[in-house]
């Protein structure tokens, strides 16, 4: 326990003190609450009062002062998606994808900080964020949990959220290594990719991330990478990821990642999480058996348990169990609000509709749940949100049967809203104005409103979750038809994208604004306001393309559609030119394209300079050549030698600016 010494003297000097029996225990990990899944077997019972609820438990060893693991989802704050601690809340953080669409690894790093803090206040030491998944696939059920197409934007975003959340002397992970780049199918297709190709795009962004924040464990994924499950993946997790990375840290596998003992164990698999949604135990009594064999050697073990000591240390999961100072819940949404603020991305803006004037008089609000909040993203990532009312969960898609190892049979998808309200937080901002609610599934109920107001503004939504894609990027239900009725009766006409990703838009010549709030979280509906009324520019720029129509993709039809459960090749023509770099190499012209975003104000760039050398360096002069305070994120592109062939330019850097006006 001598904090002065290195990490991996420390974990030697516990680790001989230990029974073998101590540390498998260590190895093989149970769902932290005695939740009943129909795919899964339950934890044991005599665990259940040692659980606090969370998607993970790993017990430790209290003779020798190990600390038991409690491991909570997820990338946008401390999720609850099952109800396991009723009435809890957390603070929901705006989605991954917004967070990248900042470009502001500061503010990434200041929400992981937030999200670290109210897992240690709650006793938990292991964060399941990190997710980092290069959204190949925009129909991808998860996108909202990833940090778009670009491996050098989504590292330096999802490492910086990494290192603020271990702040907090708690472990991150990052994930789901690797190329989980869809839902459908996730647990038998099998990833098919070059090893180039691999590096220069879905590995790239997991190594910038790991470089950047230094995750304490890496969770490998359901699918198979090149014939192999990746939780028995010789490349990726002993030659790339312990062997070129020289990663210090330990592997997990996703809840129902294993398939084996001895292949799992010795190509790099340290620990097997929550085995009752496994087929079976795979790191108990099977791993004891097969030491005793020595179909796995000793020293593997001891690497194992060395791996999760050694990091438990140098993370400062020892050091620091004691619970910190009560949350700051009302500052944490703050930060959520500041981060939706930044990562708002305002996509059109004709004749300067957008901002609106305070004092407007009739605004018809259009929006399911307008009265509630914004939509959030579901699966395990989802957060109960501060306000939230328990009776506000809402099942959106019937329940789905979707291939993972265990053929999940998942409860009918469901989904809340983050607080405040659109209603609130818009008459805030104008607080003379008549603001009249229409959820819009009445079309006739909405354009009747519209036609009677000054301004009409659309929420329209796209809910997306883990386990399933969205089978087409046109928003569901008559969104599109509604968008355009009403906006046939109000020449005032702003739409509000709530979505978990790119979607299509049919309507966009027929309305005035567009913004793209993504899933804004708690501060979500208060950053919207704002930016409509102009008490913050827009700034944030696109880290995804939003396409014309699916045919410009890769993978017009999501494969494995058809047959979710049945094994096939995923495979991926795009390469490593994920994202813009197909639709450059392919000649195509998206609806927008990464890195676009307006601002109100304008800004002129000046005496750009280039100078090479092993690290190339690009300057620039920005002015805000407008009336208004605003921020721009400046980017560099170059065709690096390895694409002079193609002269397909890659993302090698930016710079984000906030300018007063003229300055
Ligand atoms: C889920 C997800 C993973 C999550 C884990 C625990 O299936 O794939 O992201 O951390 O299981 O909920």
């Amino acid at each position: 326990m001598n904090a002065a010494l290195p990490p991996d003297q420390r974990a030697d000097l516990i680790q001989a003190q230990m029974t073998q029996d101590e540390q498998l225990s260590m190895l093989m990990g149970y769902y932290g609450s005695p939740v009943q899944f129909p795919f899964a077997r339950t934890s044991p019972p005599s665990l259940f009062p040692v659980f606090k609820g969370t998607a993970g438990y790993v017990p430790g060893v209290p003779r020798l002062g190990i600390p038991a693991l409690y491991e909570s989802d997820g990338p946008v704050g401390i999720a609850d998606s099952v109800n396991m601690r009723p009435g809890q809340t957390a603070t929901a953080m705006p989605s991954t994808l917004l967070t990248a669409a900042t470009f502001d690894p500061g503010i990434a790093h200041t929400v992981g900080a937030a999200i670290g803090n109210e897992a240690r206040e709650r006793g938990f030491n292991v964060m399941l964020a990190g997710a980092i998944n290069l959204t190949r696939e925009p129909r991808g059920g998860r996108n909202f949990e990833y940090a778009g197409e670009d491996p050098l934007l989504a590292g330096v975003i999802v490492g910086s959220t990494i290192a603020g959340i271990q702040s907090e002397h708690i472990v991150s992970t990052v994930k789901h290594y690797a190329l989980n780049s869809q839902e459908t199918g996730r647990g038998v297709y099998d990833a098919t990719v070059g090893e180039q190709e691999a590096r220069e795009s879905d590995l790239l962004a997991f190594q910038i991330a790991i470089e950047r924040g230094e995750p304490g464990s890496v969770m490998c994924a359901y699918n198979l990478v090149n014939e192999f499950y990746s939780c028995e993946n010789k490349f990726l997790l002993t030659d790339v990821l312990k062997g070129d990375w020289r990663f210090p840290g330990w592997v997990m596998s996703d809840w129902g990642g294993v398939h084996s003992t001895i292949a799992a164990a010795n190509t790099g698999l340290d620990q097997e999480s929550a085995t009752g949604f496994d087929r079976q135990e795979y790191f108990g009594a099977a791993l004891k058996q097969a030491l005793a064999s020595g179909a796995v050697a000793p020293a593997r073990m001891h690497d194992m348990v060395h791996r999760i000591l050694r990091t438990l240390f140098a993370k400062g999961v020892f050091d620091f169990s004691m619970a910190p100072p009560p949350v700051q819940f009302s500052e944490h949404v703050a930060v959520a609000q500041k981060d939706a603020e930044e990562g708002i991305v305002l996509l059109k803006n004709n004749k300067a509709a957008l901002p609106l004037s305070p004092g407007l008089k009739r605004i018809a609000l259009i929006g399911r749940h307008a009265e509630i909040g914004m939509m959030a993203g579901s699966g395990s990532s989802l957060v109960m949100p501060i306000g939230h009312n328990p009776a506000d969960i809402f099942p959106v898609g019937a329940g789905v049967v979707v291939a993972s190892t265990a053929n999940r049979v998942m409860p009918a998808g469901l989904t809340v809203f983050d607080p405040p309200s659109p209603l609130a937080a818009l008459q805030v901002e104008a607080p003379g104005a008549e603001i009249q609610l229409a959820q819009g599934d009445d079309i006739d109920a909405a354009v009747a409103l519209a036609r009677r107001s000054d301004v009409a503004i659309i929420f329209a939504q796209q809910w997306t979750t883990e386990t399933q894609d969205v089978p087409s990027l046109a928003l569901a239900g008559n969104q599109d038809a509604l968008i355009a009725a009403v906006a046939a009766v109000n020449p005032h006409t702003i739409v509000v994208l709530n979505t978990g990703g790119p979607v299509l838009m049919p309507w966009l010549d027929k309305v005035q604004g567009v913004v793209e709030a993504w899933y804004p979280g708690n501060g979500g509906a208060t950053a919207v306001a704002r930016i409509l009324f102009g008490r913050v520019s827009p700034s944030g720029k696109l880290p995804i393309t939003f396409p014309v129509s699916e045919d410009q993709l890769p993978r017009p039809v999501i494969p494995g559609l058809s047959n979710p459960n049945a094994p096939f090749a995923l495979t991926f023509p795009e390469g490593a030119d994920v994202g813009y770099r197909w639709y450059v190499r392919q000649h195509l012209t998206p609806l927008f394209p990464f890195g676009f975003g307006l601002s109100y104000t304008s800004f002129t760039i000046r005496n750009v300079t280039v100078t090479g050398g092993d690290t190339a360096t690009v300057g620039a002069d920005i002015t805000n050549s407008g009336a208004i305070e605003g921020a721009e994120t400046i980017q560099a592109y170059a065709v690096l030698p390895t694409d002079a062939g193609s002269g397909v330019p890659r993302l090698i850097g930016w710079a984000r600016a906030d300018l007063k006006a003229g300055e």
